[in-house]
């Protein structure tokens, strides 16, 4: 009798272990899909090929230089390479300048690539729309930009933020979105197509597709680009073993105008924002490459010029979602003590798919014998904010760890984007979209105080209310 008792309790202990031990692993390692969310077929308008033979498709631009005085046009031609050159100027069809660029392919598995050309414009004006022109005889298209305002500390600027964005109907309505929320560049926080989760040829197809998907934005204004897992592809079951190949062909940086060595990670400035993008999933530890670069980037940040500091990232480095938890911990221990140094404002991620938006926090006084290592308030430190809400086909990441950490300040799983408006060198609004079924919801929203201005502001405040009960003393006195 005695001893089955203790055998019910044995096998009953064995079960909870058994039974925790799985029930943490799936909700850790598993992104859900609370609701399946399926690819855009093919066939689709949205993906329609231009008319005309070897007409220019996928067109996108991005900032070519490290001031926005320049521009980096990229299209793809499915016939024959045709001309790389593009024609532009004020108006519309009366080019006077012209640019010539270049061309390459490559093969993926059996798949070979269109011609991707790729086509630097520089020495524009600043807070000019210029019209532009690529493609041969009867089949060329246009288009247009308009480039940012010079670097002012005071030039207002809205961006929008967009994260793991793939191809889907929910993709579609996050581009619809934010296409009319009058966004003036975005900043994308990484996985773009998600065209690593098909196989063999399918991989290079759905990159052109994306391409075609996104070309009604990314045409007309420049995309910030950042990599993200999705970008990785390392498929050696079918001879693929080159990080980020089809990214780094398709989708050119401005990293040599910001001293990198890799495109991967470089750094912008615009209007009055100075941009830093960073990649997760390249070496950043101390010494590599990455982290030489960031410490003098760092150092070549002027807030009095570009009051903004924003880093963009895939991997969030503070998620209290159960999905890719813990993920960015090594770039935080890495990185997080320079971006409470440099005052970063804020700091955009994706790879999660939720949003989620942090207090000022930092956990840089980290004392592993005493155990010492929980996020503290702190004035210092950038809102954290995840948008990998885009709408790509793995869906959502609906499971939040419990109780939400005092560190979170809003999170929800939905789809959407996020906008930051930037008026003056003081504030900025920032708003969170969610998607909603179709209409478009402003949710979470703030103003976003700078960080460098702000407090400079506030003590500058403080001192003329000194010096005016100063100056009133003195009046009273004489
Ligand atoms: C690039 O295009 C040329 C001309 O069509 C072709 O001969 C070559 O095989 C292609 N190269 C790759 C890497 O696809
Ligand atoms: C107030 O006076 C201090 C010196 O006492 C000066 O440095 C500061 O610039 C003054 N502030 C303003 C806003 O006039
Ligand atoms: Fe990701």
């Amino acid at each position: 009798m005695v001893s089955r008792i203790l055998m019910l309790l044995v096998v009953s202990s064995l079960l909870n272990l058994i039974h925790n031990g799985v029930a943490e692993g799936v909700t850790s390692a598993f992104i859900r899909s609370e609701w399946p969310s399926v690819d855009i077929p093919l066939d689709h308008q949205v993906f329609k090929v231009p008319n005309g033979y070897n007409a220019p498709q996928q067109v996108h631009i991005t900032q070519g230089d490290y001031d926005g005085k320049a521009v980096i046009i990229s299209w793809v031609t499915a016939d024959e390479p045709g001309s790389s050159q593009v024609q532009y100027g004020l108006s519309e069809g009366k080019y006077d300048f012209n640019a010539k660029g270049t061309f390459k392919n490559y093969t993926f598995y059996d798949y070979k690539s269109g011609y991707i050309h790729e086509c630097l414009i520089d020495g524009l004006e600043y807070d000019t729309k210029y019209y532009y022109e690529i493609g041969d005889a009867d089949s060329t298209r246009k288009f247009w930009f308009q480039t940012p305002p010079g670097i002012d500390p005071d030039a207002p600027y809205k961006f929008g933020i967009i994260g793991d964005l793939g191809q889907t109907f929910n993709s579609l309505s996050t581009m619809e979105h934010y296409m009319q929320g009058g966004g003036q560049a975005v900043l994308f926080v990484g996985d773009l197509s998600y065209a690593d989760r098909y196989k063999y040829n399918d991989v290079g197809v759905r990159w052109d597709s994306w391409g075609r998907f996104v070309e009604q934005s990314t045409a007309y204004q420049p995309w910030i680009w950042c990599a993200g897992n999705h970008e990785i592809e390392y498929m050696p079951y079918m001879g693929e073993a080159t990080p980020f190949k089809s990214y780094l062909q398709r989708y050119p940086t401005p990293y040599a105008a910001s001293k990198s060595s890799n495109p991967l990670w470089y750094a912008i400035r615009r209007a009055s924002a100075h941009i830093i993008v960073l990649s997760s999933y390249s070496p950043f530890v101390k010494y590599t490459p990455q982290w030489r670069w960031l410490a003098e980037e760092f150092k070549r940040v002027d807030r009095k010029k570009t009051p903004w500091l924003i880093v963009l990232m895939h991997v969030p480095i503070y998620n209290s979602n159960e999905a890719h938890f813990m993920e960015g911990e090594s770039m935080r221990v890495v990185y997080e003590s320079w971006f409470v140094k440099y005052k970063v404002d804020v700091i955009f991620a994706g790879h999660v798919h939720a949003y989620e938006r942090s207090y000022r926090i930092s956990n840089i006084h980290y004392y592993v014998s005493i155990g010492d290592a929980y996020p503290v308030p702190d004035k210092s430190a950038p809102v954290y904010i995840t948008v990998g809400d885009g709408g790509n086909q793995e869906g959502l990441a609906g499971r939040f760890r419990d109780p939400q950490p005092e560190y979170s300040a809003f999170r929800e799983a939905s789809y959407g984007h996020s906008t930051l408006e930037i008026k003056n060198r003081m504030h900025a609004l920032y708003h969170w979209n969610r998607n909603d079924d179709g209409k478009k919801v402003a949710t979470d929203s703030f103003i976003l105080h700078n960080q460098y201005w702000g407090t400079s502001h506030r003590r500058r405040r403080r001192n003329l209310r000194r010096n005016i009960s100063v100056l009133c003393d003195f009046k009273q006195a004489s």
